[in-house]
């Protein structure tokens, strides 16, 4: 398979409804995304749809909206990396703030991020701020997200890391009230900064930086082409078969 250098990943959150709903919205994006060579495609439906999805084609691959730290035991309601692997995913999302705002902070984002890495699951790790301030005070906010969800993750396993930038203020909304490019280039310095400074300036520049935060087709070729990202993370466009190939359409193109 040739090195994919591009990203577009779909994060369904709790959608949709019922199984048949997401076996065709599933077979939709394969059949539309299957010529793409450059871009990984992931889809990650909710975690109870995966083992009806999952296939031998690795066309499209899968992943998880979450996982628990621990391998196994008692921990009523949650999934673990080895069983996400066992199902065939290769992805699993982490620190996204709909989660935070269930309860998940940076320290058990962190143990989640080593428990992926540990499992062989790709960690989409998302930090974002919840507002942005003239003061640049939100910067100190990912700043510190970013350095404690790493925490203790070597410069060799934070390449196998897709850090997602996605602002708390941008999710859910359209592509006119999404970042612009400006915005999201300048924020992605700053993150490359802090990653100089945790990692080193190589590895810093190397590692392919995703976004989240109304991706539409409206505005993914712009935001790839000025935003110094390498894909996305897709919530309500990725619900819809035709819009999420269209973005998937732009990655290819980049
Ligand atoms: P959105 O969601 O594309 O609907 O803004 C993105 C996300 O929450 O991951």
């Amino acid at each position: 398979m040739a090195k994919k250098n591009t990203y577009v990943i779909a994060n369904w959150k709790m959608n949709p409804e019922t199984l048949k709903e997401a076996k065709e919205l599933f077979a939709s994006v394969k059949k539309k995304t299957v010529k793409c060579s450059r871009t990984a495609v992931v889809v990650c439906p909710p975690s109870l749809f995966v083992s009806a999805l999952a296939s031998k084609s690795m066309a499209v691959l899968l992943g998880v909206q979450n996982i628990y730290f621990e391998s196994k035991g008692s921990f009523t309601g949650e999934i673990s990396a080895p069983m996400a692997k066992s199902m065939g995913v290769s992805h699993v999302i982490l620190g996204h703030s709909e989660r935070r705002a269930m309860g998940e902070t940076d320290a058990m984002v962190n143990k989640k991020v080593h428990a992926a890495l540990a499992g062989k699951l790709v960690p989409v790790v998302c930090i974002g701020e919840e507002a942005r301030d003239r003061n640049g005070e939100y910067l100190a906010v990912i700043k510190q997200q970013i350095t404690e969800v790493l925490e203790g993750v070597s410069a060799k396993d934070v390449k196998r890391i897709l850090i997602t930038y996605e602002p708390i203020w941008a999710i859910g909304k359209s592509d006119k009230e999404s970042v612009t490019p400006g915005q999201l280039h300048e924020t992605i310095l700053y993150l490359r900064k802090i990653l100089s400074e945790l990692y080193d300036r190589k590895t810093a520049l190397s590692l392919p930086m995703l976004y989240g935060g109304s991706v539409e087709p409206g505005n993914a070729e712009q935001l790839l082409a000025g935003g110094d990202i390498s894909g996305f993370l897709v919530g309500h466009a990725s619900l819809e078969a035709d819009s999420f190939a269209r973005i998937v359409e732009s990655a290819e193109r980049t």
